[in-house]
Parts: structure tokens; sequence; C-alpha cells
């Protein structure tokens, strides 16, 4: 038994440190259709897309301001057990509670397969969702044309694409993200990063891999010198070892991954200095609230030094949750009339599965919940599109037969064929996966002296040191101006080209609205012209 869990720990602490490097076997496998490794394959797939669904879409409203939420690995599973919860903890049975993004009602689904894998990573998914392309397993901001680890590849214009922050940012929108992850970690990166390895976050990374950093430059530096992520007018969330020297202590004592010497939080400062626009860098809550009336026109919030903690375990004096972060950015972004794009990451949802942490996975679905809930309730619905996705699925399972209102994070009533209980959400795999006692008979979990606590793992099946994402379709949710067009069964690769669509951005199609909006305009001007000679008439007259 010992043992046994000695292994576990082991396995799980070599692996834990970086997502695992899927290998690519494609044995005898058909061959993939060779077009998909360009953009313009996905483009076309996602304006085709578009024009199907157009024809049944009356809005002729469209978004000024796009909100994207995304629960990374928020899995439909994962979303039936969070409502539960939610109910449970307000004293119900639960099964009929709902999550508030659950009543929009532009609801789909999407296919989120990547090119070289059925089950994709989030990298492959967030270069989907935010750059509206599909590409490998591990790279970001490029192509299917791009290898994982090929930094010549990814250097070729033909191979780079745009996210949708570039369109936004192109369109004279303002851009910002927020996540509970590392900000220069797999989701956030697609709104700005092109790069043939997810791991590149920090310049040694990209050494240790033999590259040059000066020319397949890391994640953290292309936030801060390049475009698009230097024009972020926010960023909120963990990682600031990606951005300090490995000789510099950051504020809570840990040290940085740098090797190149650079001060990344000074060098954001001294550009924005520069360019003389107001800004601050957070490193805590406190700091945080104290913007919170009046926030600068810049602001850098790095509030851990690797991802931040989960919000069950989080130091309130030091950890902001997702939902004051969002409200923040939002305050900030709203100050542009043109509008903006915002994208909210609840980032530790996967990571709470990949340990096969169940109720800590429930608990960060809940809180990206409560994001959602705080920006619908800051921005009026008939010119702000809120989608609300996930990026891939897991393998948590909700299993049956339990009676109406047991505890969602219990066991299930009925023990398995040798008598022994199981949960009602368990994994298919990961570290939690535990000994037989022989003919097959599993230990009961009961007597696990941390049964039921946070960091309790639930059950799995195989035994992994880190539980997988899930091949199976996730949700999305719409609300706002061209609500309708998110119905229906697609590639994950056409949300951001459909946001664009209902927000007037980007090379694609535009909804019918976006010409009406630009005669609006107009008549705005031509009518404030006609007020200004009015009163410059009174004037002569008086
Ligand atoms: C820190 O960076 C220096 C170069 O600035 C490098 O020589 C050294 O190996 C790094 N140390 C660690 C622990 O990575
Ligand atoms: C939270 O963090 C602050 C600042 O580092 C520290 O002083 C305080 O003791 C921490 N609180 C808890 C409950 O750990
Ligand atoms: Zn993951």
């Amino acid at each position: 038994m010992f043992l046994k869990a000695l292994i576990s720990l082991l396995i799980f602490a070599l692996g834990a440190a970086r997502h695992p490097e899927a290998p690519v076997a494609r044995g005898n496998t058909p061959p993939i259709n060779p077009a998909e490794y360009t953009a313009e394959y996905w483009i076309n797939e996602a304006q085709s897309g578009i024009k199907k669904r157009s024809q049944h879409d009356p809005d002729q409203n469209v978004a000024r301001n796009l909100i994207m939420f995304m629960g990374d690995g928020m899995s439909i599973p994962t979303m039936s057990a969070a409502r539960t919860l939610k109910g449970q903890r307000a004293g119900n049975t639960g099964e009929e509670e709902e999550l508030f993004f659950e009543g929009f009602l532009g609801v789909g689904l999407v296919k989120t397969y990547c090119v070289d894998h059925q089950v994709a990573d989030s990298t492959c998914t967030a270069t989907a969702y935010l750059c509206g392309v599909k590409n490998n397993y591990g790279t970001v901001g490029v192509t299917a044309a791009v290898s994982r680890h090929d930094c010549e590849a990814s250097l070729l214009e033909a191979n780079r694409v745009q996210s949708i922050a570039e369109w936004a940012l192109a369109a004279g929108r303002d851009v910002g993200i927020v996540t509970t992850t590392r900000v220069t970690h797999a989701s956030p990166s697609g709104a700005y990063a092109k790069s043939s390895n997810r791991h590149w976050e920090n310049d040694a990374e990209v050494l240790s891999d033999s590259e040059d950093p000066d020319k397949c430059v890391d994640i953290a530096r292309q936030l801060v010198q390049m475009n698009p992520g230097k024009q972020f007018k926010v960023i909120l969330g963990g990682g600031r070892r990606e951005f300090l020297p490995n000789s510099t202590i950051d504020e809570e004592g840990h040290v940085g991954t740098r090797s190149d010497g650079r001060n990344l939080i000074e060098e954001w400062q001294q550009d924005k200095t520069n360019r003389d626009f107001s800004h601050s860098y957070v490193w805590n809550r406190d700091q945080l609230m104290n913007h919170f009336d009046s926030p600068p026109e810049y602001l850098l919030g790095l509030f851990e030094d690797t991802h931040m903690q989960y919000h069950l375990e989080a130091n309130a004096t030091t950890e902001p949750t997702l939902e004051e972060m969002t409200e923040i950015a939002i305050k900030m972004l709203s100050r542009n009339e043109k509008g903006f794009f915002l994208f909210v990451e609840g980032g530790r949802i996967d990571q709470a599965h990949h340990a096969n942490y169940v109720y800590l996975a429930l608990d960060e679905t809940l809180e990206f919940e409560k994001a959602v809930i705080k920006a619908s309730e800051m921005l009026p619905q008939d010119d702000t599109l809120t989608v609300v996705t996930a990026d891939h699925s897991h393998v948590v399972a909700f299993n049956g037969y339990t009676a109406r209102g047991s505890s969602i994070v219990g066991l299930s009533d009925q023990p398995d064929s040798h008598g022994m209980p199981f949960m009602t959400m368990s994994y298919t795999n990961g570290p939690g996966a535990r000994g037989t006692q022989g003919n097959g008979i599993r230990d009961d979990i009961r007597e696990e002296t941390d049964f039921g606590q946070l960091r309790w793992r639930s059950h799995a099946d195989v035994l992994l040191y880190e539980e997988t994402h899930g091949g199976d379709d996730v949700a999305v949710f719409a609300r706002g101006p061209h609500f309708r067009m998110f119905a229906g069964l697609y590639e994950q690769s056409q949300i951001p080209h459909v946001m664009a669509y209902a927000s007037c951005i980007g090379p694609g199609l535009h909804a019918p609205g976006c010409n009406a909006a630009t005669t609006i305009h107009v008549t705005a001007l031509l009518f404030a012209f006609a007020s200004l000679a009015k009163i410059i008439l009174t004037n002569m007259i008086l």
C-alpha cells in the first residue's frame, strides 16, 4: 500500500511539472487532408458555417463588446455536477439547479480535435477558439504546417495566424486577458503568442530545447515586447516567474525562471512610461483593490509565481477571485467607446481534473460562473456578445444510479459487484487509480485517511500521472447580438469567426447590421453637425 502510494506520488511529481508530450503515433491510419495544414481551409470552413447559419439569424444588432469566457476542461459532466453542487450548497436537492450561462439561448456544441490529435491539448484548442484555425497539439498561433518544436517553420509569415484580439485592436477596440493560470500558459497565449512549443514560456525553456530565444522568442517576452500583447490594456493572472531573471526573488520569495537577465515586469512598466500611459503593476489582491475605483490605463497583475491558487485554498489577502479580476478588467475596457474584446479563463478546472480533485474542479467551475454573472450585470445585452465555452473535455464521469438529492461529491448508492463503494463522480484515468486486493476486488475508499478532503483524489481506472483530456464535444453558450449563430454542432475554430461576424471585425463576413452601424454613425455625425450649426447660429443672433 505504502509502496504503491509512493510510486504514484513519484509518477505524479515527475509528470506534473509539464503537460505531457503526447506521442504522434500515426501507424496505419489514413492520411490527414493536406488542406488542413493551411489557415485558408479553416477560415473557409468557418465562413461557410456562418453563411449557412446566418440565413436563420434575424438579428440586426451588432456587438460593440465581445467577451469570451473559457472554462478550461469544463466538460458537460463537469457542468452537470457543478450545477448540482451549486444547488446542494443552497440546501436543495441540486439536480434542478442552473448555472447562470446555461440559461443563455444560443447553445451549440463544438468538435475539439486538433489537426494531428484526436484529443486536444489547450494550445491547439486556443488557436482554434481564438485564432479560428486548427493546428497541431502543443503549438499556438501557427498553422498545422508547423510541427511541435519546429522553430524555423513558426517564423514563416504564411504559417502565423492572427487572433481575434488582433482583429479587435485593428478595429480600434481595447483588449484584455484574465486567467487563474499563468498569463503565459496555453489558453491565454492563444490571444497573443506564436510558438511551436507551449512550454517556451521563458527563454530558458527555449534554450533547453537547443533553440535560439532571440529567434523563437519565448511567450512571456512576446506578451511584453511584441504586438499584440504590448497593446493589451489589462493582463491579470499568475506566472510572475516567467517574467523575472533566475537571480531575482519575487515578492513572495520565489525565484524567476529567465536566464537572459531580463526583468519583463520592469520592461512592461518602462514601455508604458515611454508611451506616456498611466499604468500599474500589482502582485496581490490589496493592491488590485486600491485601483478598483479608478484603474490606470494599463494594468498588469501577477498574483502568483506560477498558477493562482485554487479558490478554496487561496489566501484572500494575496489572491483576487476570478470575479474581481473580471470586474476591474471590464471597468477598464469599457472606457473605449468603440468597444473591446476580453478573454476570461477559469483555468484551474482543468488542473483539478488532471489531479482527480473533483471537488476542486467543481468549485472552480462555480467561481467561473460568478465571473460570468458579474460581467452580465455590468454590460447590456444589446451591444455585448458574451460567449461561454470550454476548450476540451475531460475523462470525468457522472456515474449511476444514486437517489435524487444525494451528494454530488459522495458515494453512489450502489456498491460495485464485489460490494465495494464507488463515487458518483469518478475518472477513467489519472493519479487516483487504486490497487486491488487481488481477485479484482477494489480497496475500500472510505478507509483512506484523507477520504472526502479537498485534495482527496477520486478513483480512476487507468493509472496515469495526470488524468487526460477527453475527445468528446464541448458546449458553447451565447448571449447578446447574434446569439443564434452559435446554435448547431460545428468545428471549434468557427467560434472567433462568428464573434467577429457579430462584431464587424476581422477579415471574414460581417453581420448585415455592420453596414447599418456605419450608417448610424454617419447619421449621428450629421445630427451633431446640425446641432453645432444651430448653436453657432443662435449665438450669432444673440
Ligand atoms: C541562470 O541564468 C544564467 C544566465 O544568466 C545561467 O548561466 C544559469 O545556468 C541559470 N541558472 C539556473 C539555475 O537556471
Ligand atoms: C496571506 O498572505 C499574507 C501575505 O503574504 C500573510 O501575511 C498571511 O499570513 C497569509 N494568510 C494566511 C491565512 O495564510
Ligand atoms: Zn489540461
